[in-house]
This record gives C-alpha cells, structure tokens and sequence, in this order.
C-alpha cells in the first residue's frame, strides 16, 4: 500500500476510534450514531410487537424516523456542506480489510493529516447480483444492471463490536479474521442445533446501509431509470405479472421468474445537473434526444420521460478515482463518468439490530411521486418535518419473515426495485430481507445460497443452509468480507457429526 493511502487509511480508523471514546477532533470526518432526538434504538419490546401484530403503520413510521436520523446534518463539514450522518460511517474495506490491531497503537493523528479525510464511498457492483449459488440458478442476468455501483456502511457502534475480540466456547474471535471465523466455526460441540451455532448478536445500536448510486453527467442531462411497477419493463416475462399475487406469496403461485431490473424499466427521468432546482415536469422532444440514456435502455419515449433539476436526488460531485472506480464496473466498459460528474443516490437498504432478527426498511427514489400499487411501498406516512431531497423517496418496511409470530401467517414482501429485480436474485420481486439474509452463514454447505422461492420462511435449522456452518447474525458483511480469507478456499467439508 503506498504511504498516502496508508495514512488515510490510519486516519480514518483512528477518527472513528476517537469517535467512540468520545474526543474532539478539529477538523475532518468523524463516523457519528444518529443523534438520540431520532429515539433510534427503540424499545425492542414495542418494535418486536409492531412485528408480532403485523401493524404496517408503526413499522413504517418507525422505518421513517431512522431515514430521518440517517440523513440528518452530522457535525462534520466536507466540501462545505453538513454530511448526512450516514455518510460519515466506514465503509467495508475500513472495517474488515485494515482493523485498527494492525494500524493503530496511539491513535493520535497528525494534525496534518486532517486534511486527508473523505467520505467513506467504495464504488462497486452490488456483490448481491453475483453471490455464490444465486449465478447458478437464477435468470442469467446482467452483473451490474444499469451501471448501478452499491457499498455497504456500519454505524460506529457495529464497528467497535466488529474490532473486539468476543469470547465464545472458551476462546476469543475476531469476526473480521476469517481465520478466527474458521476456528470458531470447528469449536460447536457435535450436539449443537444448527439454530445455535452463530456468532454473539451485534449491539443493539448496530445499524447496516448499502447505498446504491447512478451518475449523472455535469454537462448532458442523464436519464435515471424511474420504477412504475413490474409490468413497465422490458423484460417479457413480466408483461402478464399479477401484482396482487405478487403481494402475497404462497405455493399457490410459482417463484416468479419476472425480473424487472432498471434498465428494463421503460419510464425514466431525466436529471439535470447544470440547472440543479429545476421543478419536476415531463420532458420535451429535445431534451429527450439530446440525453445520455446509457443507464436507461429500457426508456425509448419521450412520453415515459420526465425532467427535474439534480437537487431532487441526494448527489455530490466524483473526485477523478471514484470516476474511475465507477466507470470500472460498467458492464460493457463504457468510460462514462470523469471528475465532476456526479453520483446520485437512488437507492438505500437500511437494517438496524433493534429486534433480535433486526429491522428492515428500503427507501428508492420516486421523485416525490407515488409508487403504482403501492408495491413494493409507497410514501405514506412520510414525516413533513423530513428535508428535501430525502422526502423524494419511497418506502417499504418489513420485521420478518411473515405475518404473525413463529413463522405462521403470509410471507411479508419487501423489496428495493433497483436491487432486488436483478435478474441474479431468483424470486426477487416476492422476496423478503429477513429471509434471505437469514440464510447468511460462514462456513455455508453447497447447498446453501440464496432462497429459490419466498412462498414459505426459511427455517433457522435448515440442513440446507446451515449444516456445519455459524450463523451470522443475518449479516452477509460478516458471511464473507474478512480481508485473510484465502484466494481459493478448502473445500466445503463437516467433521459434526
Ligand atoms: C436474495 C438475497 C437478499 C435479499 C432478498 C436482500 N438482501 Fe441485503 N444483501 C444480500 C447480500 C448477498 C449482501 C452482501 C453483498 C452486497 O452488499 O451486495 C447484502 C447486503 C445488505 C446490507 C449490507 C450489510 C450486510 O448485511 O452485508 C444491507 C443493509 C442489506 N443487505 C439490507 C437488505 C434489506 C433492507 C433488504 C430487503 C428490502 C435486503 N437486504 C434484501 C442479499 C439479500
């Protein structure tokens, strides 16, 4: 690693260290916990009852109140302007490639070092459309759809969790050493239940992102694909979809093998960067033809375009790297973005570890509007008191796997439509967050990967998924980030007996 990268690296990890004891810093980013005006954690007894009695209202109001602490002013300034709480979190490779043990022993920064403190923004194709089983089974679908670039984030408190050692079966782990996870993993007496075999629960603070970004160019409006529903796709196996069906999953219906992924999605809006408050109105025959659609294919008419100013989306400028990081995952090489263009946020997958099987909330952009059928979410109950441009996206919300306690009930469905349509995620538009990342295991048999169908819970004993494996605490970060993991890892094999 060169030296300027090293120390950048030190002094973010030493920031948030400071961070969690507590200390001032002069100047730079520091990773913040959403200030506790938000009441972010809840009562887990009151949020788990929101689960238990199904009442969509209070998990969404709740969901609401985390995006508004989620993208409130922090204290830190970059370019001069407030981050957003959520910006100042680490990012993967802070948390899992350089812990501190290795980096850190004083943890005092040079002052001059200061100025080398940027957001945390790891550019890179969702892993989730290319994850293990999932290639093999699903529609083959594109890597990245639309040139979409996600990362995930950790709030400080998940982070220190994730550099302390923890105790378990008379030894101490390191969850970000696949060594440790290794070790861990051979110490489960041969009588454990596979429901038993996991890592410590997370703090109860703890709280995941995976942002998800589109460019937009400086100069030339650029299209953003725009979601109207399943049926405004390209994708032919989703021209007779039932959305109703969708809604309630259950074996009378088969996985849907509809996958309306965004560059299917025949609407679009156009975003203009060089007038940034420009109010949203559909768009003219000129601007349509003179846009770069390059994210967009599915939008071919002007009478599915609309037009809007970029100050609609969260966006901020690209530094020369994250262009290139960026146009490094275009599936077709397409060298689209250079410094100053900028990243827009489209799309944001929240979790937070208030509830032992942890909240799940997932907000996309709809430009104020609303989503057709409500499906996967809508905008309602969206507090007035939330700033622009955060009130601009819609949302779903689930805490479970299904509608009533100890798996009985319907299947809840919860999606993000620029996620989880890919073609990579079998049964994604019925899909539901808490049954797939249930499934999240180190160590996890062949069998395992992704559920083919959300028509039925996933049971946390599944020979399947789990057989000789440690759960991870439905965290796919911990499953499968730890920076020593070996090139080619040993073949799957199970000593329990
Ligand atoms: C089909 C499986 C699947 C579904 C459904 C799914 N995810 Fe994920 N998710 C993943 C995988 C794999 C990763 C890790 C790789 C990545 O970030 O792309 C991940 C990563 C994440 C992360 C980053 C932290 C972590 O655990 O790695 C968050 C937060 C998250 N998902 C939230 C959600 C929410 C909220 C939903 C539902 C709206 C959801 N996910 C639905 C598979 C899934």
């Amino acid at each position: 690693m060169k030296l300027a990268s090293k120390l950048r690296q030190l002094a973010l990890i030493c920031g948030a260290m400071l961070a969690q004891a507590g200390l001032a810093q002069a100047a730079g980013i520091t990773p913040e916990p959403i200030p506790p005006r938000y009441g972010i954690p809840g009562d887990q007894k009151v949020i788990q009852a929101y689960a238990d009695t199904n009442d969509v209202g209070a998990m969404r109001n709740h969901a609401w109140r985390i995006w508004e602490g989620l993208t409130a002013d922090s204290k830190s300034i970059y370019e001069g302007k407030a981050l957003p709480i959520w910006e100042t979190w680490l990012a993967t490779n802070q948390v899992f490639t350089n812990p501190p043990q290795s980096l850190c022993e004083t943890c005092e920064i040079p002052a001059s070092y200061q100025a080398l403190y940027e957001p945390a923004r790891e550019f890179k194709a969702p892993h989730q459309f290319s994850h293990g089983a999932a290639l093999l089974i699903a529609k083959p679908g594109k890597q990245n759809p639309g040139g979409l670039v996600g990362f995930n984030k950790f709030d400080p408190a998940e982070v220190k969790f994730l550099w302390t050692p923890h105790q378990q079966n008379g030894a101490a782990f390191n969850y970000t050493s696949y060594t440790d996870l290794t070790n861990l993993n051979a110490t489960w007496p041969d009588s454990t239940k596979m429901q038993d075999a996991k890592i410590i629960g997370t703090p109860r603070s703890s709280i995941e992102l995976k942002p998800v970004l589109s460019f937009v160019a400086a100069k030339t409006l650029t299209a953003i694909p725009y979601w109207q529903g399943p049926q405004a796709s390209t994708d032919a196996a989703c021209a007779n979809v039932n959305v109703e069906h969708l809604k309630h999953p259950s074996g009378r219906y088969n996985p849907s093998n509809c996958h309306p992924d965004p560059t299917t999605w025949t609407n679009c809006i156009l975003v203009d960067a060089a007038n940034p408050t420009a109010a949203l109105r559909a768009a003219t025959a000129a601007e349509f033809s003179g846009a770069n659609l390059s994210q967009a294919a599915g939008c071919t008419s002007v009478s599915n375009a609309q037009y809007v100013g970029i100050d609609s989306l969260y966006h901020f400028k690209m530094t020369a790297k994250e262009a290139t990081d960026f146009n490094n995952f275009q599936d077709n090489g397409q060298k689209v973005a250079s410094a100053g263009d900028s990243m827009v946020l489209v799309a944001m997958h929240v979790n937070t570890k208030e509830i032992t099987d942890w909240t799940w909330e997932t907000f996309w952009w709809q430009a104020g509007q609303k989503t057709p059928d409500n499906y996967p979410g809508d905008g309602a109950g969206r507090p007035k008191t939330l700033a622009a441009p955060w009130n601009n996206y819609n949302m779903c919300a689930s805490y479970s796997q299904t509608t009533k306690p100890g798996n009985k009930g319907e299947m809840n469905v919860c999606f993000n439509p620029y996620l989880e349509t890919s073609g990579g995620i079998p049964d994604g538009i019925r899909s539901n967050c808490t049954t797939c990342h249930g499934t999240a295991a180190f160590n996890q048999p062949p069998t395992g990967g992704y559920p083919l169908s959300y028509a039925q819970p996933v049971d946390f004993n599944s020979v399947q998924y789990f057989l000789c494996s440690t759960q991870t605490d439905f965290s796919y970060a911990i499953q499968g980030n730890q920076a020593n993991a070996p090139a080619n890892p040993p073949a799957w094999a199970c000593n329990r007996k």
